[in-house]
């Protein structure tokens, strides 16, 4: 059985960078599960495609081929990797999440990323429903403050600049919108490790994933 590490958790919480450190300092795979959302957020919307329609937005997850070479990610011949990062194609992706049909489009995208040696993933719902019988799950939060202070430095980094105000309610009615749906809220998985980093480095918060995992293994 190939090994699965699941990190879900809410917007700006540090799964992605966490997730990816795990994955490079256990040598395995690492999925972004929120990319496949993002990137049919981004091709609806560059259809421009109603978000609610979702027979429209199914067939654009159904059709979804993205390439992801060196880092970069490829979407019909288009270079997206920064595009789909934008806050807008986030709010986007959120929407068009809520759709059952065009999560289920995605499911066997994301179980096809389980190979040898590992696999790091990261999203909502990765422990809940994608990988059910991963060995290590971890819910990973942090405070609306403290997460909307990371999303601000990030953005500043990138030179783009914002507004912690607005970064904080825009945050928080993501949350609401990933929590309240129907299907696949956000909401920790069955035997799901909490960690809160509101108060820990990413090293520190690294660090614990991987004493989690070798406790896992020496079980
Ligand atoms: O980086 P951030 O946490 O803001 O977003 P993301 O992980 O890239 O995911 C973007 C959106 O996709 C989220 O707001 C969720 O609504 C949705 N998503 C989901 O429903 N299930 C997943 N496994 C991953 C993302």
């Amino acid at each position: 059985m190939i090994p699965v590490i699941t990190i879900d958790g809410p917007t700006a919480s540090g799964k992605g960078t966490v997730a990816a450190r795990v994955a490079e300092a256990l040598g395995f795979y690492y999925l972004d599960s929120g990319a496949l959302y993002r990137l049919t957020a981004y091709a609806s919307l560059k259809a421009e495609l109603d978000l609610a329609d979702e027979d429209a937005i199914e067939a654009v997850a159904k059709a979804l081929a993205p390439e992801f070479k060196g880092g970069r990610i490829v979407l019909d011949g288009e270079d997206v990797t920064d595009k789909i990062r934008m806050e807008a194609v986030g709010v986007a992706a959120s929407k068009v999440a809520a759709l059952p049909r065009v999560r289920s489009q995605l499911v066997q995208l994301q179980k096809r990323s389980r190979q040898a040696p590992g696999l790091v993933a990261d999203g909502r719902d990765m422990g809940s429903v994608i990988f059910p019988d991963a060995p290590l799950k971890v819910f990973l939060t942090a405070s609306a403050e403290a997460r909307a202070q990371r999303r601000f430095n990030q953005l500043k980094e990138k030179g783009i600049t914002a507004n912690i105000t607005t970064l904080t309610q825009d945050l928080q009615e993501r949350d609401r919108r990933d929590m309240e749906r129907a299907v696949c809220p956000l909401a920790p998985a069955a035997g799901a490790k909490i960690l809160d980093s509101s108060n820990l480095t990413v090293e520190e918060t690294v660090a614990q994933v991987l004493t989690w995992y070798k406790e896992c293994l020496a079980a």
